[in-house]
């Protein structure tokens, strides 16, 4: 099967700071792969790399055969990678419904002239996390009132509905209690499920063997191990972390 995407060769300096500075991996389609590494190691890099957030220093990426680097983070959304950041996805004050149609809303004309359809937005947003399994208890609150776990579903929920072919998670249940921690991950197994690509940002072990289709652990911006979670264990995980030699 041809990969998703590709990462080929990823650099990023920072003035004198080489952040990141060979990283290469696939994702296939319904494969997760987690990026793991310790703090500062430049996952996060990596990713705002692939979203448009930043242009690489060095290096290609490659989504569906094309060429990405270079687009603008709008252009690399458009052409179906969502990246979910944990506090920065939703916009707090809307509820669900606009911050599923988020930059896209949906208008009716009232006497001719377009207004915002809230209420078509939020039978959608109702509708789609129905699908996922969530039941928002107010879908005309704003998003600010509800918990880690909602927020991270309506920010998933926008992935599904606009199609993302790949979802890129950074760090999602790191602020969130145990159950909310399990709603996320019940969710990255529907979206495999549904073909999606996924990369997420875990620190959590259990979390990386859990949803890890391949473990791709960077060290002081580089590529320290690539495995698959069966052929390897915690120890060998955290070892390659503190960037010692496989
Ligand atoms: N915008 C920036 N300007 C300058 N240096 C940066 C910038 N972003 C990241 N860095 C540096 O790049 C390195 C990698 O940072 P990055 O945020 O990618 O790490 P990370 O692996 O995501 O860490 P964490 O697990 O703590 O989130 C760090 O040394 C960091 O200080
Ligand atoms: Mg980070």
């Amino acid at each position: 099967m041809s990969a998703l995407l590709t990462v080929d060769g990823l650099a990023k300096r920072f003035g004198g700071n080489e952040a990141v500075k060979d990283v290469s991996f696939d994702v296939h389609p319904g494969e997760c792969v987690v990026l793991a590494g310790d703090n500062g190691a430049g996952k996060s890099t990596v990713i705002k790399m692939i979203s448009g957030v930043y242009q690489p220093t060095a290096g290609q990426v490659y989504f569906l055969g094309n060429r990405l680097t270079g687009q603008s983070a709008e252009a690399v959304r458009r052409a179906g990678i969502e990246t979910i950041y944990q506090d920065l996805a939703l916009a707090d004050n809307l509820d669900p419904g606009l911050n599923l149609y988020l930059g896209r809303e949906k208008t009716k004309r009232v006497l001719g002239l377009p207004v915002l359809d809230r209420a078509a937005m939020r039978r959608d947003a109702v509708d789609v996390l129905r699908g996922l399994g969530i039941v928002v208890p107010d879908p005309t609150a704003s998003v600010r009132e509800m918990s880690g776990g909602e927020r991270q579903a309506i920010a998933i929920a926008r992935a599904i509905h606009w199609h993302a072919q790949l979802v890129i998670m950074d760090e999602p249940t790191a602020a969130l209690g145990v159950p909310e921690q399990r709603e996320v991950m019940a969710l990255i197994e529907r979206l495999k499920a549904k073909g999606v690509g996924i990369i997420l940002i875990s620190h959590n072990l259990p979390d990386i063997f859990a949803a890890g289709d391949r473990i791709v652990v960077l060290a002081r911006g580089v590529i320290a191990g690539n495995m698959r979670p069966e052929d390897t264990n915690d120890e060998e995980i955290v070892r390659m972390m503190m960037g010692a030699t496989l």
